[in-house]
């Protein structure tokens, strides 16, 4: 079951996860956009099973749990993708310093990032012990790890998610269950469109990123499959980092030349 799966990201992980023949239950609210992730993974000969919902709504990530372990007769792997950043009305994500953010800001993402995490797990978790092949993946970010300013609502959230991986990696070892973390830097989605296209801030984001440029949901994907494959078996516990170098201490320092930051007051 892959959470998000309509777009970015969630939508390359479940591609990936197709490719190496899983069948998917791909999970999102927008009916429209999931039928065309769904033609992408069904042209790979792969199964799948849409279930929408709103993971803000309380009970929604029972239900779509339940309806993706109904429709593929189980559920071996959850890689929970879905995750929410402050936006305006019409969906655009922004940036707010710590002191000017408010409920606004921190209340979706409190439901959605670390409310729904939890519901999604434990409604997942009877369907993980019954499998003999049984992995989470929680795709944090990297924002969970290092300091964000102007970020602080969803870094929270992201923390919240890697400390509840590091508790069930423990607690269901021994029932065979796998729980890992994706922590992605900046890569190139929705979510991101506002920063890609401001330039002075992007090339500000880009100036700390040893790599020196947007990722993609692809290169992403591939390491989320890693971690939710036979590959990764000896693998739990795990916050795997794959930000183009951003969280390495002083690698943003490394003689690359920095913009003024626009956060400066
Ligand atoms: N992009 C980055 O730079 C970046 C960096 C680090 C970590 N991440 C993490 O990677 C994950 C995916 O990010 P992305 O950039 O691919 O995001 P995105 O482009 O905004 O896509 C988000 C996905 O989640 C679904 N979704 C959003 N709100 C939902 C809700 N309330 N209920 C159910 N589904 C919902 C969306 O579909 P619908 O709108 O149809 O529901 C969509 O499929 C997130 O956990 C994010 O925190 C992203």
């Amino acid at each position: 079951m892959v959470t998000g799966a309509s777009r970015g990201i969630g939508r390359a992980i479940a591609v990936a996860c197709a490719e190496a023949g899983a069948d998917i239950a791909l999970a999102a609210r927008s009916t429209d956009a999931l039928h065309d992730a769904e033609q992408e993974v069904r042209k790979l000969g792969r199964q799948t099973v849409l279930t929408c919902g709103d993971l803000a709504d309380s009970g929604t990530a029972v239900r779509l749990v339940d309806e993706a372990a109904a429709g593929l007769g189980g559920l071996d792997i959850l890689i929970h993708n879905a995750s929410v950043f402050p936006a305006d009305d019409t969906g655009t994500s922004y940036l707010v310093p710590f002191a000017e953010s408010g409920s606004a800001e921190w209340d979706p993402l409190l439901a959605v990032n670390i409310g729904a995490t939890v519901d999604l797990c434990r409604a997942a978790h009877p369907y993980l012990a019954a499998s003999p092949k049984a992995a989470v993946v929680l795709v944090s970010s990297v924002a969970g790890l290092i300091a964000t300013p102007a970020m602080e609502a969803y870094a929270v959230t992201k923390a919240a998610q890697l400390s509840l991986m590091r508790s069930l990696s423990v607690g269901w070892a021994r029932q065979g269950i796998r729980v890992n973390a994706l922590c992605p830097g900046w890569v190139r989605t929705d979510m991101t469109s506002p920063m890609q296209q401001h330039a002075p801030l992007s090339d500000w984001l880009m100036s700390h990123v040893p790599q020196g440029r947007w990722l993609t949901p692809t290169e992403v994907a591939a390491a989320a499959l890693f971690l939710a494959a036979p590959a990764a078996s000896s693998v739990t516990g795990h916050a795997l980092v794959c930000d183009g170098g951003v969280s390495v201490p002083d690698g943003g320092l490394a003689g690359i030349p920095k913009p003024a930051s626009p956060f400066a007051a």
